[in-house]
């Protein structure tokens, strides 16, 4: 090969990037995201959600008062506050989204039997059809998939390269010993700048990893989209060189499925070539490139809770669902009740829906618009699930050492009843137990993960509003430090103290 062929797959990966950035700029800037509302023949400029609410959850409406004393409380930690006193709950997208009746419907047919159920069935078959994998093995979410696998096929001294490696994925693998390496993409070290597919992996980097590590490497996978890299897309070019250089060194080519639908639509957006290609059958072709999954049932699947890990290697299948049969259930179950095997049945489906994508993506850009337009820094251009704020770049003035992540979510929080989640240093950084010494993440950013199908867009209008209220008046957010943290996963229950503001200066 091939260093030409590479070479060439990498030079016309870049030619489509700039060809693809002018329409990605245009559709940044006016004023209906990608197009129109609705397919059809009006443009329509409002956004509307594509479908009606039957059942409500109330909101309870709190006052800042209240939410200090909740903050201090779960020592300012968001994952330790009551769901009920939060306003608008941007923690993340997964298992977090409403069902659809189709959902609901289905879910009444569950079939409970512990072997060989009819929900098995249309799970396997709904599986297979849109990823194309010859062996299904669920799971009862995405982690739990990724424990088997790396379980499976990683042991000490092996290395695993993915565009980022989100934090479960990276533990997992960790745990057997071997070393999680993240190989994004160049472009996407510039946070404001925009590309159209940021969350592509480094081709260079991956043939240069597979050449040092002969025999080490177990997999390479791909997350799409990239959620610890912005949320950002992965082309097909990109996904198609990877896979490439992975097996011309005898090496398996995964994906991190959890966003796929999301990625095909950023692919059948960004790509002239995929413009008049279904959502499906885009997701048909990436799924035909790899080797196996893992996949997180909350995302993509539309449910509230499920995942399940796929392969084309029977023995592979086979050692896998030993494992799910020691911790997570039979292989007709792997941990989930029929009814759930069900929803995820339908919600794979209603993901690929043409006009619940355009709505999802216009919603998420039209935050990441009023943000921009308000100067408030992010990760550009919007990714597909959620906003990433530059809280580094937004309060400049809060060294590294305090957080500017954490400070902003508190801030917004108190300000505004909205959680969101830091993806910093409190996430990625690490105290040395024994010399205290801290490493830092590249960034401090701010994520706003929007659910699926749960808000308006006057809700989206609130967030924006509570957004730059706190941006006018940024200089008076304070850092934080931290005052006790577990080991391992520290953003979940750590907890911090807000730095005292320093004291007035007399005359
Ligand atoms: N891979 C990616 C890319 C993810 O974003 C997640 C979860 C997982 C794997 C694990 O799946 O939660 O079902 O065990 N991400 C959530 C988030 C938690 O907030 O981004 P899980």
């Amino acid at each position: 090969m091939t260093t030409t062929r590479l070479w060439r797959t990498v030079t016309t990966a870049r030619l489509w990037r700039t060809v693809t950035t002018a329409r990605l700029w245009r559709d940044l800037t006016t004023t209906a995201p990608f197009g129109a509302t609705l397919r059809g023949d009006t443009a329509m400029k409002t956004i509307i959600e594509p479908f009606r609410i039957k059942m409500v959850e109330p909101i309870r409406m709190t006052t800042v008062a209240e939410r200090e004393e909740i903050l201090a409380h779960a020592g300012y930690n968001l994952f330790r506050i009551p769901a009920d006193t939060i306003v608008i709950d941007l923690l993340t997208d997964s298992g977090t989204g409403a069902m659809s009746a189709e959902q609901w419907a289905a879910m009444m047919r569950g079939d409970e039997s512990y072997a060989g159920s009819t929900s098995w069935q249309r799970f396997e078959s709904a599986v297979k059809d849109i990823f194309g994998f010859r062996h299904v093995i669920p799971t009862h979410q995405g982690r739990a998939a990724e424990r088997i696998l790396a379980a499976t096929l990683c042991g000490p001294g092996d290395v695993v390269p993915n565009n980022t490696h989100f934090d479960t994925t990276r533990a997992n693998i960790e745990a057997t010993g071997a070393t999680a390496l993240d190989l994004p993409c160049r472009e996407s070290a510039d946070l404001a700048a925009v590309h159209p597919f940021k969350g592509d992996i480094d081709l260079e980097a991956v043939e240069r990893v597979l050449e040092e590590n002969s025999g080490k490497v177990p997999f390479v996978m791909i997350t799409v989209t990239n959620n610890g890299g912005g949320g950002q897309p992965v082309s097909m070019a990109n996904i198609r060189a990877a896979a490439e250089i992975a097996h011309r060194h005898g090496v398996r080519f995964y994906l991190d499925a959890c966003r796929f639908a999301e990625n095909a639509f950023f692919i059948q957006k960004r790509t002239p070539e995929y413009a008049e290609t279904s959502l499906i059958d885009i997701a048909r072709e990436m799924f035909s490139l790899a080797d196996g999954c893992t996949m997180s049932a909350k995302k993509d699947g539309m449910a509230n809770i499920g995942g399940f890990l796929c392969t084309n290697d029977a023995a592979v299948a086979r050692h896998e669902e030993e494992l799910l049969i020691l911790t997570e259930g039979f292989p007709t179950y792997g941990g989930l009740a029929g009814r759930d095997l069900e929803a995820i049945a339908v919600g794979l489906y209603e993901a690929l829906d043409p006009e619940y994508q355009q709505y999802r993506h216009a919603s998420t850009g039209y935050l990441g618009k009023h943000l921009t337009a308000g100067s408030v820094p992010i990760v550009q251009p919007p990714g597909g699930h959620a906003i990433y704020i530059d809280a580094g770049a937004m309060l400049p003035h809060i060294p590294k050492e305090q957080y500017a992540g954490q400070a902003l979510a508190i801030e917004l929080f108190r300000h505004g009843g909205i959680r969101s989640v830091e993806i910093g240093s409190v996430m990625f950084g690490k105290r040395d137990p024994e010399t205290g010494a801290e490493t830092y993440a590249a960034h401090e950013l701010l994520r706003l993960a929007i659910p699926r199908r749960v808000y308006t867009k006057s809700h989206v209008d609130y967030v924006v509003e509570a957004i730059l209220e706190v941006y006018e008046r940024r200089e008076e957010v304070r850092g934080v430090e931290i005052v006790t943290q577990p080991e391992a996963l520290r953003h979940f229950s750590s907890t911090f103290r807000p730095i005292a503001a320093p004291a007035p200066v007399c005359a």
